[in-house]
C-alpha cells in the first residue's frame, strides 16, 4: 500500500502496516502534527505517580496528543480510561509489549478502566492469513496480554469480529463521516485496496467512544501506542466532537528495532524480533547474529570505539533491562572502546532468556484467566 504520508525527502517510511528505514522521531512529531513530551509534563505526571516510569524518563515515549489536556481533568477529579490493542497477525514480541507495559504502570497510577482491543478483522483484511491462523494469534495473543498483569477487574478485551454487536452502531456514526478521499489521504489506500480495508478504520475508532457510554457521561480517553497507530487517531479527533465525544488523547512511543538493521521489530519477519514464546536456544541465536554499532575487528573496536545510537543490542538494553546509570556506563565504555560487541550481546541474552521464561510462566497461567477477561455488555 502506498503512504501519502511519505514524503520524497524522507528516507523512512511509518504506516500502521509497515514501518521502514531509519526513523527520524523529530521529522515524524512534525509529519503527523503530534507535540513532544516536554519536562513540564513529565513533571505533572511524576505529580501524580511518584517515581516517573523507565519507558517516559528514556523517553521511550515522546510524543503525544492532548495528554496535558487528559493529565488537568484528572487533576480535577475527571478519571479517564486506558485504550489499547493488537493486530494479531502472528505471535507477540518484545516491542509490542513496551506501550503495553507503560498502559499497565498508568493503569495501577491512575487506576484506571482498560478496553484492549484485538483487531483479528484488521489481520484477516490485510495480509495472507486465513481466519483459522488468525483466531489461533487472537488466543496466543490473549494469553500475552494478561500475563502483562492488567488488573482483571478493570480490563476488558475485545475481539472485533466476536464482539461486534456492541461496536456496530457506533462504528456506523463514523463510517457515515469519513469520505473516500480523506482515508485515502490518511492511510494511502489505492483503487487496489479491498472494500474491507477502506471500510475498517472506524472500528479501530469504536473504543475510543465507549467509555462515554458505558459510563453514560463524557469519560476521557488515553491511547497508549507507537506512533504507527497514529493515523486513526488523527481520524477519529476529527470527527470526535461532532459526534459528541471527547477527542481521545494519545502517548506516542517509538519503536523497539529489528534485531538486524533498521526499521521496526516485525512479526512478518521473526529473525527481527524476540517473540515471548521464543526458546532459550532460538534468542541466543538471535541475539547473537543481532546488527551492532560495533567496529568490523576487535582491534578496531578498542581503537576506535563503537556507535551506540546505532546498535539494535544497546537499545534493547536501554530500553527494557539497564538502569539510567547502566545504560550510561555501557554507552560511555563502548564509545571509547573499552566493552566489545560480545559482551553487550551476552548482556541482552542473559537478560532476554530470563525475562522471557519468566513471561512464559505468567502466559501458562493465564489461560485460565481469559474468560474473565472478555469485554461483556454487562461489565
Ligand atoms: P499491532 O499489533 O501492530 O501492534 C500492537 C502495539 O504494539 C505497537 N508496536 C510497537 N511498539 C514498539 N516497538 C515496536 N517494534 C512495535 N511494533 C508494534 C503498536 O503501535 C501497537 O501499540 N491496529 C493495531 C491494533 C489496535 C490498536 C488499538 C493498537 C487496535 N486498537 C489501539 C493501539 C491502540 C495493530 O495492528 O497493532
Amino acid at each position: 500500500m502506498s503512504n501519502s504520508l511519505e514524503d520524497d525527502s524522507d528516507n523512512f517510511e511509518v504506516t500502521p502496516w509497515k514501518v521502514e528505514g531509519a526513523v527520524d522521531y523529530d521529522r515524524l512529531i512534525k509529519k503527523f502534527g503530534t507535540q513532544e513530551i516536554t519536562d513540564e509534563i513529565l513533571e505533572k505526571i511524576q505529580s501524580f505517580t511518584g517515581q516517573l516510569h523507565p519507558l517516559l524518563e528514556h523517553r521511550f515515549f515522546f510524543s503525544h496528543r492532548d495528554l496535558d489536556w487528559i493529565l488537568n481533568k484528572y487533576e480535577k477529579d475527571e478519571k479517564f480510561y486506558l485504550y489499547t490493542g493488537r493486530g494479531p497477525s502472528g505471535m507477540v514480541h518484545l516491542g509490542h509489549l513496551m506501550p503495553w507495559f507503560l498502559t499497565k504502570h498508568l493503569q495501577d497510577k491512575f487506576d484506571s478502566n482498560l478496553l484492549f482491543q484485538i483487531t483479528d478483522d484488521e489481520k484477516f483484511l490485510f495480509g495472507n492469513k486465513t481466519m483459522d491462523e488468525i483466531n489461533k494469534n487472537v488466543y496466543e495473543n490473549i494469553l500475552d496480554i494478561i500475563a502483562i498483569g492488567f488488573k482483571k477487574s478493570r480490563t476488558k478485551i475485545i475481539v472485533n469480529s466476536r464482539h461486534i454487536k456492541h461496536l456496530y452502531s457506533n462504528s456506523l456514526e463514523i463510517a457515515k463521516r469519513i469520505t473516500f478521499s480523506t482515508a485515502k489521504s490518511v492511510f494511502g489506500f489505492t483503487n487496489s485496496t479491498n472494500v474491507g480495508m477502506i471500510g475498517f478504520p472506524p472500528l479501530q475508532a469504536v473504543p475510543c467512544f465507549l467509555p462515554t457510554i458505558i459510563e453514560g457521561k463524557p469519560t476521557p480517553v488515553l491511547i497508549p501506542a507507537a506512533i504507527d497507530q497514529d493515523p486513526y487517531w488523527r481520524l477519529t479527533r476529527d470527527i470526535a466532537e461532532k459526534i459528541g465525544f471527547y477527542k481521545p488523547a494519545q502517548i506516542h512511543s517509538k519503536f523497539l528495532p529489528s534485531l538486524q538493521t533498521t526499521g521496526k521489530m516485525s512479526s512478518s519477519n521473526p529473525e527481527t524480533a524476540l517473540f515471548t514464546t521464543d526458546e532459550p536456544k532460538i534468542i541466543e541465536e538471535k541475539v547473537s547474529n543481532a546488527f551492532t554499532g560495533g567496529q568490523p575487528t576487535t582491534a578496531l573496536q578498542k581503537k576506535l570505539g563503537g556507535n551506540p545510537g546505532i546498535c539494535s543490542v544497546f537499545s534493547y538494553l536501554k530500553f527494557l533491562f539497564d538502569t539510567s546509570r547502566e545504560s550510561n556506563q555501557r554507552e560511555l565504555k563502548c564509545r571509547s572502546g573499552n566493552l566489545l560487541c560480545g559482551e553487550c550481546k551476552h548482556d541482552l541474552s542473559d537478560h532476554s532468556t530470563t525475562f522471557i521464561s519468566m513471561f512464559q510462566e505468567r502466559r501458562q497461567k493465564a489461560k485460565d484467566l481469559v474468560p474473565e477477561y472478555m469485554y461483556s455488555e454487562d461489565g
